[in-house]
């Protein structure tokens, strides 16, 4: 989440074990993540080409030959030339045959749930069928994360929105937000929507939901709807994601409580309020609290922790009921990215985008079954989850999180996984976990089996020996404060020739230190040759196209005053952390998750909250009066909408090369 977004109050955190990390840091990990670049690039480290198809194996070589963008902010997109810039599917526009017209005056709850929602995150290609290389034929599998309603609707502003929105307008929002799986299909190099594909769905706020794993069933997941603790009604804040190897869809709850209203204070569980975190100042940012009364803290005390869960989606079964899997823990999720270790189990590695929080990873008891997809229907029920603690001798153990185990114990409120579950953070807090700064994109590197994982940014960071020791900081967040964010990359070791995920241990480095590089006092590491339009701050999604590029879209305009924008880069050889400006979105917009089809000639990107700063002073906007852009269709009388875009070469050839 942007900083923007980022309003809870931060409680004090009872860490009770916080590691000394000291002055060694910044200078020693810079040292060797230097070296480790520089003898990469020497050494020549070659990429195995993903695909056998001819232009991801030209394009592996290594060359990234587009013309890099100037940077610019203004209230138009840009992207590289030679490329065609297509609006797939705007906020608003139908997803099935009998959709209504998109109309502001007329948009109520009922037309919502037949458009494309508002602010989409996630996004992902997914070829059909299932597991095929098909190019030119997939879905769309795209997450809404939340909505701005004085800059959806005319007349609207950030101070009175509450109290003048209509039933409908807010019925409106509260369908509006959730994920669009639809069909997409390329015809002589244009995308279009499948309208009447038996895939297409809305998944919202009242959509029915079913609890599974260790917290299904606990009394503090009951409510007057909901006796039984198992079923809730849809799904709230769905950042950023992943895909299972048997193709179901991860959706992470990124941050619900702002959706409720009332006095959290009033709440039975008091230490779950407080290390989960709070609003004190916006909470019922769309006025729901209005309509259903179990988005009132006062009439349904316990409906918030029915949020904040991975929710996992079959896109391509719309009957399937999704299911909250609290195995994977209850906190700020950013993602889930999925990787399987050589014994067939399944690992999930997922951010809890907060200030100090963790980097967490869930691993299936079970190996998964590629032959009978219905066999893994509920594989992410048992497991184990762990969080990440990092060594400053360059290793990282991975520490399990089992009620019972360690310090997990009753007495310390860990009588059962459930508690440990549903308080996920404390638990991590007591095993002496590596407080981040605020993790968000985790990305698995399909060719040299690398993660990398991106810090965003942690003004709170504090210097090496002031106050709180787990504020300092540590080996793996090496400057206070971090106003820029970084990027780690993780090393699992090898079981035969293949990665082992499910490892303990896990070797660690910078990859890059974010920032200015012209600037001395943003302490930047990028490689030599990074241009003024090449470096970038405050990354959040990652993505590795099928030749093995890595590509960082920023987390909405950083505070510097330049546009947010989405770059590529190579992780090994000569190009090692070499970043390009390949596509900058409107003035306040903050593209998210490109995903490519697999011969990479399209990506597909999301484009969040175009115009949420205002042109002239670059501070937020109040009302469409003065948003500052109308993209995409700066029409009169219609809003900027959020719009996934589709960027391909005119003559067809791989993206980026
Ligand atoms: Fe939804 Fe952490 O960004
Ligand atoms: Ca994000
Ligand atoms: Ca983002």
């Amino acid at each position: 989440m942007s900083d923007r977004q980022k309003t809870r109050a931060r409680p004090n955190p009872r860490r009770q074990i916080a590691e000394s990390y000291c002055s060694i840091l910044n200078e020693g990990i810079r040292r060797r993540s230097v070296l480790k670049g520089l003898v990469a690039g020497l050494g020549g480290v070659a990429l195995a080409p993903l695909l056998s198809s001819q232009p991801a194996a030209a394009a592996a070589a290594g060359s990234l030959s587009f013309k890099e963008l100037e940077r610019v902010r203004d209230d138009r997109d840009h992207w590289p030339e030679g490329y065609d810039r297509q609006v797939l599917i705007r906020w608003g526009d139908a997803l099935f045959p009998d959709s209504p017209a998109f109309d502001l005056a007329t948009l109520d709850g009922k037309a919502a749930e037949r458009q494309f929602g508002y602010n989409n995150d996630f996004t992902y290609f997914m070829p059909l069928p299932h597991g095929a290389a098909t190019a030119d034929n997939g879905l769309m599998i795209v997450s809404h994360e939340y909505a701005s309603p004085f800059l959806m609707f005319p007349g609207l502003t950030d101070e009175d929105y509450r109290d003048t929105l209509t039933d409908d307008q807010i019925r409106a929002i509260m369908a509006s937000v959730g994920l669009s799986i639809f069909e997409v299909r390329r015809t002589d190099g244009k995308w279009a929507v499948v309208l009447d594909s038996s895939y297409n769905r809305r998944i919202h706020m009242g959509t029915d939901m079913a609890i599974s794993g260790p917290a299904a069933g606990d009394d503090r997941l009951k409510t007057k709807a909901d006796p039984t603790g198992r079923a809730v009604f849809g799904t709230i804040s769905n950042c950023n994601g992943g895909i299972t190897p048997w193709g179901t869809m991860l959706s992470g709850e990124e941050g619900a409580m702002d959706v409720f209203a009332g006095d959290y204070t009033v709440l039975p569980n008091q230490e779950l309020v407080e290390r989960q975190g709070w609003d004190e100042e916006d909470n019922d940012i769309y006025a729901a609290g209005r309509l259903e009364s179990r988005l009132r803290f006062e009439d349904e005390p316990n409906e918030w922790m029915r949020f904040d869960w991975v929710v996992e989606i079959d896109p391509l079964d719309p009957s399937a009921k999704p299911v909250k899997r609290t195995a994977l823990g209850r906190f700020t999720h950013e993602g889930a990215q999925c990787a399987v270790a050589p014994d067939g189990r399944v690992v999930v590695f997922m951010g809890d985008d907060d200030d100090f929080e963790y980097l967490y990873r869930f691993v299936t008891r079970d190996p998964w079954n590629p032959t009978d997809r219905a066999a893994n229907r509920d594989l992410l029920d048992e497991g184990t989850l762990s969080v990440a603690k990092f060594e400053s001798d360059g290793t990282m153990r991975w520490l399990p999180l089992i009620a019972g185990e360690g310090p997990l114990t009753a007495e310390a409120g860990f009588a059962s996984q459930a508690d440990v579950v549903l308080n996920t953070r404390a638990a991590a807090d007591l095993l002496g976990a590596t407080p981040m700064d605020a993790p968000e994109g985790f990305v698995v590197h399909p060719q040299t089996g690398k993660l990398y994982v991106a810090m965003t940014e942690n003004e709170d960071r504090l210097a090496a020996g002031e106050g709180d020791e787990a504020e300092q900081v540590n080996a793996a967040n090496p400057r206070g404060p971090n106003p820029h964010g970084h990027l780690l990359e993780l090393v699992p070791p090898d079981v035969g020739d293949k990665p082992d995920y499910a490892a303990e241990t896990f070797r660690w480095d910078v990859f890059v230190l974010c920032g200015d590089p012209a600037v001395a006092e943003d302490g930047a590491m990028f490689h030599a040759s990074t241009t003024a339009n090449g470096w970038f701050t405050d990354p959040d999604n990652l993505a590795v196209d099928p030749a093995g590029r890595l590509w960082v879209a920023t987390d909405g305009p950083p505070p510097e005053g330049i546009a947010d924008a989405l770059y590529v880069m190579e992780t090994e050889g000569e190009g090692r952390a070499l970043p390009k400006l390949f596509y900058i979105p409107p003035v306040g917009s903050e593209c998210c998750s490109p995903t490519f089809t697999p011969d990479g000639t399209s990506v597909f990107i999301s484009i969040q909250h175009p115009g949420e700063l205002r042109m002239d002073d670059n501070e937020d906007a109040t009302s469409i009066a003065d948003i500052g852009t109308l993209w995409p269709d700066f029409a009169d009388g219609m809003p900027a909408r959020p719009s996934l875009i589709v960027l391909s070469r005119n003559d067809q050839a791989v993206v980026g090369s």
